[in-house]
């Protein structure tokens, strides 16, 4: 079966909740700890895709969502407004098999002709090497490791950067 990319609408969100919960609960892929709950599903897709100039990009495959990848600005102050945070997920039975790379050929075909943005960031939790690989295909360059950055699960996480100009 073939996957493909298209942009998100509301009713993807569900879906895509589903998949960033489960490593939100089970992995130290994100950060987060808590759930969103659905109401910040839906405002969060409000204000940073329909109202924002935002991607929230899923991947099909058989009629289902298979894995997405969404940006926002990159940190909050409003200097960061050409860059952007790159955050991508694909459902976990089904990881490297294509997904996340078809995922990033669309978004950065999108991203290269968008003026209002220079850059592209990624923080990934160490060890993460599907994540790394990925990265580095798609024309990311590690910047620099910040060490036990992160903590969750009872132990201390290291993040690299990655960027790549847009
Ligand atoms: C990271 C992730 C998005 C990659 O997507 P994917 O669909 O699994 O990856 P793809 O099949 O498109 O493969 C992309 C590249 O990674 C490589 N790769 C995939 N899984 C790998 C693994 N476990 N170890 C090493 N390399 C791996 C592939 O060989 C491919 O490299 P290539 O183009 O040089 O051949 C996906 O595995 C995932 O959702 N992981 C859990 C959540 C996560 O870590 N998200 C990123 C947070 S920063």
């Amino acid at each position: 079966m073939s996957v493909t990319v298209r942009d998100a609408t509301a009713d993807d969100v569900p879906a895509v909740a589903a998949i960033y919960t489960h490593y939100t609960l089970r992995t130290t892929t994100t950060f987060n700890i808590e759930v969103r709950t659905p109401r910040e599903w839906r405002d969060r897709f409000e204000q940073n895709i329909v109202a924002g100039p935002y991607q929230l990009l899923v991947a099909i495959e058989g009629g289902a969502v298979v894995g997405y990848v969404e940006t926002q600005q990159f940190r909050p102050k409003p200097a960061y407004r050409r860059s952007l945070e790159i955050s991508v997920y694909v459902a976990p039975d089904l990881q490297a098999r294509g997904v996340g790379s078809a995922l990033f050929t669309a978004l950065f075909a999108r991203l290269t002709d968008d003026e209002r943005f220079h850059r592209a960031y990624s923080i990934i939790a160490l060890p993460n090497d599907a994540s790394i690989a990925l990265h580095e295909r798609h024309g990311f360059v590690h910047r620099g490791t910040l060490t036990e950055a992160g903590f969750k699960f009872d132990q201390y996480l290291d993040v690299a950067y990655y960027e790549r100009a847009l």
